[in-house]
């Protein structure tokens, strides 16, 4: 079984549609409402589609969010059985502050292809394609996978530009960047835009690495594993709620540090559609009695690809 042209197309459709349902929302602080309104919109959409989807990466658990939650079936009960990842807005705030950014994501792999995980934080690290493997590692020091990644990728150092969160936690790491002369790409939000700058020189940017949400990291993996680019990821469990919810999904090793091809087996489909502009694609815009969406989506081991789709204003 593969996942096929039309099961891709439909995923387009939904995330542009999703994407179309909060942009009401855009610029009017009312991130929760744009969330809910992305996802129910997802939901009912593949709901319609012959596949038996399951969730394995949503929004939340079922006893804190009722929409799209881990476990939650989808789809006709007909057709085949896919894993699903969903992020109907990702980065909340750009769409509630109107900034760059903002966009609706779908990832979809064969029953038992796709990670499950839990909604806890991951440690990651992610370069590009045509790179050797081994270069960089998440047990490796800053200082370690900027050196090889220069000598890899022929690059003085001060020439490497890093993508990372703006964030407290990653005092440490920021500091030791700016030490070492290397190039950063800060970002306040948006984990999963930040990992696909990797993916192609025009973005500028080398390595991404930090700590960002898990099943956001899941996600981009499944883009740059179809890209043939370099992903690890390791979940942090800080609570015992964690730990307890880890070893409810079956994992034994917490400290486990997951190669990509770990996190997403064979085929999948990833599709991210823009609510609000940025380096990847336009966001949401009129065009006469239309509005426009553009999608960027991977499907087994293509390049990235955009498409445009449009609607009509009702
Ligand atoms: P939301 O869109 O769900 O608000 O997530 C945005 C995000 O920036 C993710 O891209 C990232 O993985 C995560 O939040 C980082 O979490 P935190 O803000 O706690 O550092």
């Amino acid at each position: 079984m593969e996942l096929s042209k039309e099961l891709l197309f439909n995923l387009i459709e939904i995330t542009s549609k999703s994407a179309l349902a909060c942009y009401p929302y855009i610029g009017r602080n009312e991130k929760i409402l744009a969330d809910k309104a992305a996802t129910d919109v997802m939901r009912s959409e593949l709901n319609k589609l012959n596949i038996q989807g399951k969730i394995v990466i949503g929004e939340g658990e079922l006893d804190e969010a009722p929409m799209l939650y881990i476990g939650e079936k989808l789809g006709n009960g007909v057709g085949p059985e896919l894993d699903i990842a969903v992020d109907p807005v990702e980065g909340t705030n750009f769409v509630a502050k109107n900034l760059p950014g903002a966009m609706t994501v779908l990832a979809v792999a064969k029953k038992g292809n796709l990670f499950n995980a839990p909604e806890t934080y991951m440690d990651k690290i992610a370069i590009g394609s045509h790179l050797p493997k081994n270069i960089v590692d998440l047990d490796f020091t800053v200082e370690k996978n900027i050196k090889n990644y220069a000598e890899a990728a022929n690059k003085k150092i001060n020439e490497i530009t890093v993508c990372i969160l703006d964030r407290p936690r990653h005092k440490k790491i920021i500091n030791e960047l700016n030490r070492l002369n290397v190039n950063l790409k800060l970002i306040s939000d948006g984990d999963i835009s930040g990992v696909l700058l990797v993916t192609d020189k025009r973005f500028k940017v080398d390595i991404f690495m930090g700590v960002g949400g898990g099943p956001e990291g899941v996600i981009a993996a499944a883009a740059l594993d179809a890209l043939n680019c370099q992903f690890q990821g390791r979940f942090i469990f800080e609570t015992s709620d964690d730990i307890r919810r880890a070893k409810q999904m079956g994992i034994v090793d917490l400290n486990k540090k997951y190669e990509i091809n770990e996190i997403v087996k064979g085929e999948s489909i990833f599709c991210a559609t823009g609510i609000t502009s940025s380096e990847l694609f336009t966001g949401i815009f009129k065009k006469k009695d239309k509005y426009v969406t553009e999608t960027i989506f991977t499907h087994k081991k293509t390049s990235m690809e955009t498409i445009k789709k449009e609607f009509s204003i009702t």
